[in-house]
């Protein structure tokens, strides 16, 4: 039984914040970012749209690009850090905004590597016969958890949604292989300390401390973020018996030029076959990922029969590849 890519979508906001208008916010420079991230720009959603309302969207324009109407959906897996509420799970309101009626419908926690956490549970329910098709869902409103007093992380994140149909078939074109990985011992280097159990929004210390903000250790992220994408990479290769020279398209989590860089250099794959856009959007977390892969996909910039790997990095740590013969 082949899993198959059938459809992909993405969704941005409209507002695009620069790199000029973020010096007007806090103590920094388009050349500090441009030179030490890539980042020139992002999008920011407005008022009145959600995480739900990028998903959805998204989602809606893998299912039109699939021809796979939303009631043929067995299964809704949306990836998020910035869910509509704690609960229910985001992925339920997609299902109603969709019409997906027939859907079991879940949110999933993964950090930046959401989404390929969510190729790796839908392939195995499709390759064990539980699902024939799956919306796999990225979506992040991340502006709205970001401290835009902080110019250590406000000038890294922006919105965003990208989605893919993924479904069982006969035929060549496939998903190869998914790695995923967790190492737990460095949870607190990146991470949301507030509105969870331990510091509960409804706890006044909580808002007061400015505990509701993504807070990070920039240096020890970057170092670890190159090693562990590197490590999923390579499982991936060694997986399918190939090597970097095989690659014909990377495309890693768009966290930050640098460390894209570096993991492609340690790699060995050239800048022609690195795929980034993390220029115009930074980094959307479970987002980035499905987002440069529609534009991949819309772009034609893959062939029958090229290998696509993508790999991921983020909070946790949680990390990951996957591996399509397209
Ligand atoms: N504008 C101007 N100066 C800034 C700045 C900004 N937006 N953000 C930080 N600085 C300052 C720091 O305060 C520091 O100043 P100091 O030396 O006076 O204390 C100086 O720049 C150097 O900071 P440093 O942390 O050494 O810079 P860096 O080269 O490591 O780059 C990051 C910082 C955040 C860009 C980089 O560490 C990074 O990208 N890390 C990974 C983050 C990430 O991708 N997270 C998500 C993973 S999924």
């Amino acid at each position: 039984m082949n899993v198959r890519i059938t459809g992909t979508g993405s969704a941005l906001p409209g507002k695009i914040l620069t790199n000029a208008e973020l010096e007007r916010l806090v103590d920094t420079s388009d050349e500090w970012i441009t030179t030490r991230t890539g980042i020139k720009e992002r999008r920011i959603a407005a008022e009145g749209e959600y995480t739900s309302t990028f998903a959805a969207e998204a989602g809606r324009r893998a299912l039109e690009m699939a021809g796979v109407k939303p009631e043929e959906i067995d299964l809704i897996i949306l990836s998020t850090v910035t869910p509509d509420f704690p609960f229910p799970s985001t992925a339920c309101i997609v299902q109603d905004i969709l019409g997906a009626t027939n859907a079991t419908a879940f949110d999933l926690s993964a950090a930046c590597s959401g989404f390929i956490f969510g190729m790796s549970v839908a392939e195995k329910y499709l390759r064990s016969g539980a699902a024939r098709k799956i919306l796999i869902i990225g979506s992040e409103v991340l502006s709205r958890i970001v401290d835009w007093q902080d110019r250590n992380t406000c000038v890294l994140f922006g919105d965003g949604a990208g989605a893919v149909v993924l479904e069982a078939s006969e035929g060549a074109h496939s998903l190869l292989s998914t790695h995923t990985f967790s190492n737990g011992s460095y949870w607190n280097l990146l991470y949301q300390p507030g509105s969870g159990s331990r510091n509960p929004a409804t706890d006044s210390h909580t808002i007061d401390e400015r505990k509701l903000y993504v807070t990070m250790e920039g240096n020890d992220v970057f170092k670890h973020a190159v090693r562990a994408m590197e490590e999923a990479a390579v499982k991936a290769l060694d997986a399918n018996g190939l090597s970097p020279s095989d690659i014909s398209l990377l495309i890693p989590h768009q966290a930050n030029r640098r460390i894209i860089d570096a993991t492609a250099k340690r790699l060995g794959v050239d800048s022609e076959r690195l795929f980034t856009n993390l220029q115009h959007y930074g980094n959307t977390s479970s987002a980035s990922i499905p987002i440069a892969l529609d534009e991949v996909n819309r772009q034609g910039l893959l062939k029958p029969g090229n290998k696509l790997l993508m790999v991921a990095f983020g909070g946790g740590f949680a990390y990951g590849s996957a591996l399509v013969n397209w």
